[in-house]
């Protein structure tokens, strides 16, 4: 990747005009109205905002799963449709997902080998299966729970197997729906530490959903989701 002077180069993630509608048979429902925000490397971001506000579309259109009616999506200054969708979530985007959206016939490990193998995520050093072990561990699932199927496993454990998927891809940003939902207050606050470090240490863009509070007052930049409009909550910590 070429490397550009700070003040010239194109922000990481930008929504330019973005407005979504959904059309159903009868009605029509605008959930974003002209949307204008960037997204920037080594940053957390949370979004907060009321059921049905938005939040899901928003992390849809920004992870390249669906397109905006209107408006643009430019990942480092290139439109994601230019890009191509598939092209951007699979090396540059990983989305954890509200509904998880694991595969349900296979293991925890295996859900996160896949995933390695799709994207091609190589790890530095060891084996995929070592590094999927590794993480999944580090997030609280030893081996017998990572060997088991996903079906037979809580749903906070099954959360915690969504993130440690996306987490083992090595992407630029990362998205996530409510992760922290299912899980108790000690976990919730590993995995937000986790969010933080990889974006501090590790330079990757995280952009998190969520109706924490708590979780939104340690990240880095909160912005809020209300009647379609994304504002920036200023003076977050
Ligand atoms: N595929 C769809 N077709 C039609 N309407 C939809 C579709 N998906 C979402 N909506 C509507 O768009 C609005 C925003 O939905 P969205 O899922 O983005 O909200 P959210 O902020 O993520 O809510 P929650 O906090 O409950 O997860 C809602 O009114 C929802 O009913
Ligand atoms: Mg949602």
């Amino acid at each position: 990747m070429t490397t550009l002077p700070a003040s010239t180069a194109p922000p990481l993630l930008r929504l330019a005009g973005v407005s979504h509608t959904y059309s159903g048979q009868r009605r029509r429902t605008t959930v974003l109205k002209d949307v204008d925000h960037t997204f920037e490397r080594g940053t957390f971001y949370t979004v907060l905002g009321p059921s049905g506000s938005g939040k899901t579309t928003l992390l849809s259109l920004a992870s390249g799963l669906d397109t905006p009616t209107k408006g643009t999506i430019s990942f480092n200054g290139q439109d994601l449709t230019e890009l191509g969708l598939g092209r951007y979530r699979n090396k540059h985007a990983a989305t954890v997902f509200q509904q998880y959206n694991l595969l349900t016939y296979m293991t925890a490990l295996q859900n996160v080998t896949t995933a390695m193998e799709i994207t091609g995520a190589k790890p530095v050093t060891g084996t995929r299966r070592a590094r999927a072990l590794r993480l999944l561990e580090d997030i609280g699932l030893d081996r017998a729970t990572a060997t088991r199927n996903v079906l037979r496993l809580s749903g906070g454990q099954q959360q915690r197997v969504a993130i440690a998927r996306a987490l083992a891809c090595d992407v630029d940003i990362l998205f996530a729906d409510e992760p922290t939902g299912n899980l108790d207050e000690d976990t919730a606050q590993g995995i937000i530490d986790t969010f933080r470090d990889l974006a501090h240490e590790q330079g990757t863009c995280v952009v998190v959903v969520t109706h924490s509070q708590h979780l939104a007052s340690q990240s880095d930049r909160v912005l809020r989701l209300r009647k379609g409009r994304l504002t920036e909550q200023v003076n977050a910590r």
